[in-house]
């Protein structure tokens, strides 16, 4: 049976899905199944609202605080509805050094809104270090890597998307 969070399908693919992960745990130990059950249902709504984060804090017997301060802690987490596309721009050392905040600038200009905010289609947002530092100064789009960033470079990626 659905919820109000989930349709009935949604809740029997949620429940399977969480079985699986579940079946990597001990029994006794559910709550260190707390990340990939909230990237399950981040895969499957998009986002971690409040009343999913309660639902997945429910089903790995924990309080609820303790989803939302996992989910709060990492930045692949959205615990806020995203746009359309997730843009992630590292402004660490490597890529500072090469570029990152004029990158950055020219991006929230092109995109119309400032990092850390959203509108429909885009979230932007800086990041750390996305490991790819030789290659700086970089970003993700949809968790998609680009490196070796140019405005030329950026005009045609986002481009493509618009
Ligand atoms: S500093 Fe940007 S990838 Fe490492």
């Amino acid at each position: 049976m659905g919820s109000p969070f989930f349709s009935a399908e949604e809740q029997r693919v949620f429940d399977a899905k969480l079985s699986e992960i579940l079946a990597h745990y001990p029994a006794d130990r559910k709550s260190a199944a707390m990340l990939p059950a909230l990237r399950l249902l981040q895969e499957m709504k998009g986002w971690l609202s409040p009343d999913g984060m309660r639902l997945v804090a429910k089903a790995l017997e924990v309080p609820p605080e303790r989803a939302y301060e996992v989910a709060t802690f990492y930045v692949m987490f959205h615990t806020h509805k995203p746009g359309k596309h997730v843009v992630d721009v590292c402004t660490n050392l490597s890529c500072s050094l090469r570029g990152a905040e004029d990158l950055l600038a020219y991006l929230e200009a092109k995109l119309g809104l400032r990092a850390g905010t959203s509108n429909e289609k885009w979230t932007l947002r800086e990041t750390e270090c996305l490991a790819s530092c030789g290659t700086a100064p970089c970003l993700q789009v949809d968790e998609v890597h680009h490196e070796g960033l140019t405005r030329g470079r950026v005009d045609a990626l986002f481009d493509k998307l618009s």
